[in-house]
């Protein structure tokens, strides 16, 4: 089966200008090009400051970008409505913790995101579907729902805005650093977690990290970041096992046995 592109970006930069009088400027990212196929994990790599939220943000829309264009399925995301692109695009981030406003329950939490996802939802079917979808990532239903996210740890609350995600039914999901911030226990079970989305879901999944182990285990390519542009990108096992730029090679020998071949 060939897969289909399903995003792609072409020609991506992002100034942002600061300053009081507004007269600094910083490279977010310059001239970025890449596409996503359907069903791939595609790996974002780089030091930090080159460039990966950056990306994400754009495509989720966050912040908008001083030049390039960016089509989902084809279509230019700029220009489609906010409420459908979410339907199919959805981010999971660094700190779950800021994901969630301490006041609501989970069940709240997940009924909010429901509201939008489903907005022709009946009550039985919305609750099934809670049931369901925290058993699918790994958590107890009936123990979580009706939790504060303070009761709560890192590695789950992350687990919950993953199953918030998928309640959408999203074609694509970008990760943005989504175990840095847990603790190492749970780090493995969330990864694999991901790989398993992909399985059985077969979403495409952007995948940003600064750990090139996760990279390797997780994806199907990898795009390697510096400074804001692109610096090389391939298939997971060519640019890890042969890397073309010694900035890669220097990522590499930050991990201490994985990919070696080229020495
Ligand atoms: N709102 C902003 N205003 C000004 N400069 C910004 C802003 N956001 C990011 N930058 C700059 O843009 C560049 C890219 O930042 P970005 O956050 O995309 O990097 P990153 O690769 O995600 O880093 P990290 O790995 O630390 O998360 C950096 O030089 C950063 O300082
Ligand atoms: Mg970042």
């Amino acid at each position: 089966m060939i897969s289909q592109n399903i995003l792609k970006v072409e020609n991506l930069s992002k100034k942002y200008v600061s300053g009081i009088i507004r007269t600094i400027m910083t490279i977010g990212v310059l001239n970025v090009s890449f596409e996503l196929k359907e069903g791939h994990v595609v790996s974002l790599v780089g030091e930090s400051g080159s460039g990966k939220s950056t990306v994400a943000n754009i495509i989720l829309r966050f912040i908008e970008p001083t030049e390039g264009n960016i089509f989902f399925d084809g279509k230019n995301i700029l220009k489609m409505n906010k409420k459908k692109y979410y339907r199919m695009v959805q981010g999971i981030f660094q700190d779950p913790y800021s994901s969630f406003n301490s006041f609501y329950r989970i069940d709240h939490v997940l009924k909010q995101a429901y509201s939008y996802a489903r907005p022709n939802y009946t009550r039985s079917s919305r609750q099934k579907e809670f049931i369901d979808i925290l058993t699918r990532v790994g958590l107890d239903p009936y123990e979580t729902l009706g939790r504060y996210p303070h009761q709560i740890s890192g590695g789950q609350l992350q687990r919950i805005l993953i199953a918030r995600a998928l309640l959408f039914e999203p074609k694509l999901l970008i990760a943005d650093e989504p175990t840095s911030m847990i603790d190492s226990s749970s780090r493995a079970g969330i990864l694999n977690l991901f790989k398993e989305l992909k399985q059985e879901y077969n979403i495409t999944i952007l995948f940003i990290t600064h750990d090139i182990g996760q990279a390797q285990y997780l994806s199907d390519r990898v795009i390697v970041m510096k400074n804001g542009e692109i610096i090389e990108q391939g298939a997971t096992n060519d640019v890890f096992l042969y890397p073309k730029e010694s900035y890669t090679q220097n990522l590499l020998n930050c991990v201490p046995s994985l990919y070696r071949k080229w020495n």
